[in-house]
């Protein structure tokens, strides 16, 4: 049998010397494991997080080693890169900051007094992706470090930090009215050390077989399979594998098919399941990247009352922990590689890796449906032959390793839809942030059914979209760009009624379940933080759109009350909104029935305020309730105001309506010369900032149209500070005097 030991006491961590030298006497600080060097300044904004080689040290205790028993160090995820020394001797170097690696150690070690020495780095650097993201690149030995003794002979070890244990379970569906579905399941075996042969097992049968060349191949056929049916019912089977030696490994996998259609999406085990959820960084306030076993279940909690089905395991490898979680709730997972926003010429090597690592180490998952080749690599990056050619390797690479799964890749927004990028994956998802970042969240409706009409032979997606929201904001007038709740709520409501319209859409995933740590961030009243999540980076706050998601996706009974932070209010009839999975809803205030509404999901009521009011929402046994107050001044604390701002000058309820306006949209007011001459001269002024938008607007003819579909306060919010406040409202105050030219 194999010895396993958590190394996880006991380092010594040293921050700030040149070289092992010095890294082997400098007094350092204890630490345990999981640790990362930025769990407090990779969160706290400035981008200017500690970015360098760090050490830790460690006394190891020689194991008794005996019969040819071999000895392995085991790294689940050393950040960026790792070196390891034991007793001074360099004995690995390893790339890639999400995947598991091992060094043999067995011959290295001395009698007494060894001494194990790894220098993990996160600089900057052109070889190692990720390099430019919106996410911290956090340091560190974030994830837990093993001593492996395994005997003489023993199941692979060295084989791209793979557990020597491969199995592909082939389901054949019952059809028309056949009893059950059936599965052959074919295990292979890897192993090392001179093993004769191997005894296997799977619900409850067991077969032997010759290991040949370290090989070995048996199938089991299950007539009336148990299928891992996604979140109604994920159940797991065990196959152990077991050498003469006594060396064993176990693994859980799941019997299901599934198949992608360009027409009706994702279907699971024969039957249409569109796969609709969420987006996970592996990162928590205070903690970094280093998660214990107890945050990723809570963060699996979250998950799973939302009522996601489905995860986008955002842009890395996740830890074995956590897909084993998806398996274990019928999570269905997009897994990735971080090959993300830029493509650097020496890199490709780097993605080959990183992908070979992910496949091998997370090929028994069950949860996982496909892999992700990258993400917006063509935001900052021309789509040349180097770029094309880099990602049909990995397809390649993906095919080759994986017959089983799809590959997939997340399109940034500018990426021409009759791009030959998206002619390389299996199947497709863009990120849209239409009445986010730009334009009106109607233009994501008009993309897909642009895209769609076009290539409906392809199966697209939607990988990521989201609005940035501080709990602390607030407004009876929510507008894009203002960072309330209340804006987050109407933008997601737009999304998921889009999204109801187009069953097509494989798989929808939210830009993200929770807040993470962007430290070059520092907007929306946070420093260093990207508040797309629809819970807080603590996991302490639900935001109201956590719960729209819940009333569309989950079957546990509830009711919410939007608004419980927006206590004052200075309107006279104020806005009550509830979300409920419930047929219907009652209204009171003060404890006095105002009104019942029959609906779906989103409840809207409006309500007199005078003074203090407790408003209760209810639901058969099901009730929720807040307190608002009327308030004669704007609770500044709800205000997300940038130095400069002029808040609330824009309100299109004072413009002459027959004139133009920064409310007008760029096509509208190009009918104009005399308004276009005006509007060209600033827009030249704010997209030549922005040199990388302007080339790709200059020869992109989709972006030109989509930006005519913008309004001019929107592509103006775009330039940020270059185009000052004053300067719009001087620029609307001209337009205000130009009629409108009539068709
Ligand atoms: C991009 C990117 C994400 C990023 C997101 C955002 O689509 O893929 O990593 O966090 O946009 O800007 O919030």
């Amino acid at each position: 049998m194999r010895k396993v030991t958590e190394l996880d006491k006991n380092w010594i961590f040293v921050k700030g010397v040149k070289g092992i030298a010095e890294a082997r006497v400098a007094e350092g600080v204890l630490v345990s494991l999981p640790h990362t060097w930025n769990a407090a300044d990779g969160q706290d904004g400035g981008n200017d997080y500690y970015r360098g080689t760090c050490w830790y040290r460690l006394a190891l205790q020689r194991p008794e080693l005996k019969d040819g028993e071999r000895a392995y160090l085991e790294f689940d995820g050393a950040a960026m890169t790792a070196d390891v020394y034991l007793n001074g001797e360099k004995l690995a170097h390893h790339e890639g900051g999400y995947s598991r690696f091992r060094v043999d150690i067995t011959e290295k070690l001395i009698e007494t007094g060894n001494e194990l020495m790894v220098a993990v780095d996160n600089s900057d650097n052109s070889r190692v992706y990720p390099q430019k993201a919106d996410f911290t690149f956090y340091g560190g030995l974030y994830r837990m470090v093993r001593l492996v003794i395994v005997p003489k002979a023993h199941f692979s070890m060295d084989y791209y930090g793979g557990n020597g244990i491969k199995v592909t379970p082939v389901v054949t569906l019952a059809e028309n009215g056949e009893e059950t579905a059936s599965a052959v399941v074919t295990v292979e075996i890897w192993a090392e050390g001179s093993a004769e042969y191997v005894t296997v097992t799977v619900a409850d049968e067991t077969k032997q077989a010759a290991v040949t060349d370290g090989y070995a191949k048996v199938e089991f056929h299950l007539e009336a399979v148990h299928l891992w049916d996604g979140v109604e019912d994920p159940y797991l089977y065990t196959a152990r594998a077991e050498l003469e030696s006594g060396d064993a490994v176990e693994v859980r996998f799941g019997c299901r098919s599934f198949r992608i259609d360009p027409q009706e999406g994702f279907f699971l085990n024969g039957r249409s399941y569109p796969l609709r959820g969420v987006s996970r960084h592996q990162d928590r306030k205070g903690a970094g990247n280093a998660l214990t076993p107890a945050m990723h279940q809570e963060d699996m909690d979250i998950v799973k009352e939302i009522g996601a089905n489905t995860l986008r395991l955002a842009h890395y490898q996740h830890a074995q922990e956590f897909y084993d979680l998806c398996d274990e709730n019928g999570i269905i997972v997009w897994a990735e590689i971080p090959y993300i926003t830029m493509h650097m010429n020496g890199g490709k090597e780097n993605t080959l890796s990183q992908m070979r690592e992910l496949i091998i180490q997370n090929y028994n998952h069950p949860s996982i449906i496909c892999w992700g080749l990258s993400n917006e690599i063509t935001a900052a990056s021309a789509v040349n032959e180097e770029l094309l050619e880099n990602h049909r390797e990995l397809n390649d690479l993906c095919h080759e390793l994986d017959k089983t799964r799809k590959t997939v890749m997340a399109d940034v927004f500018m990426l021409e839809i009759d791009s030959p990028m998206l002619e390389i994956p299996d199947i497709n998802s863009y990120n849209l942030y239409f009445g986010w970042y730009l334009g009106e969240m109607k233009q994501t409706d008009e993309f897909f059914d642009e895209y769609h009409s076009a290539y409906p032979e392809r199966c697209i997606g939607f990988s990521e979209y989201g609005a940035d929201a501080n709990p602390a904001y607030h407004s009876a007038k929510p507008d894009r760009g203002d960072y309330t709740e209340e804006y987050q709520c109407i933008y997601h409501e737009h999304m998921l009624r889009m999204i109801e319209e187009r069953p097509w859409l494989w798989a929808t995933h939210v830009w993200n379940l929770f807040d993470f740590a962007a430290d070059g961030r520092d907007e929306g009243g946070k420093h260093g933080e990207n508040q797309k999540g629809l819970v807080t980076i603590d996991r302490k706050t639900k935001k109201d759109a956590f719960y729209l998601y819940k009333a569309y996706w989950s079957r546990e009974n509830f009711i919410h009350i939007c608004g419980r932070r927006y206590v004052d209010r200075t309107e006279e009839v104020t806005k009550i909104k509830v979300y409920s999975n419930q047929p219907s809803v009652a209204l009171y205030v003060d404890g006095i029935f105002v009104e019942e509404q029959k609906g779906s999901r989103v409840f809207e009521f409006e309500i007199p305020i005078s003074g203090s009011h407790k408003v209760a929402a209810q639901a058969g046994e099901y009730r929720d309730e807040i307190i608002v107050k009327k308030a004669d001044e704007i609770n500044k604390e709800y205000l997300f105001v940038k130095e400069g701002d002029i808040v609330n000058w824009f309100d299109k309820e004072d413009f002459h309506e027959d004139c133009y306006s920064v409310g007008d949209t760029l096509g509208e007011i190009a009918k104009s010369p005399e308004a276009n001459a005006i509007v060209q001269k600033l827009t030249a002024k704010a997209t030549a900032s922005r040199g990388d938008v302007a080339e790709s607007v200059k020869d992109n003819p989709a972006l030109q149209r989509m930006m005519q579909r913008m309004t001019l306060q929107s592509m103006l919010k775009q330039a940020g500070d270059v185009i000052k406040p004053e300067e719009i409202k001087a620029l609307n105050d001209a337009l205000q005097r130009i009629k409108k030219v009539t068709d």
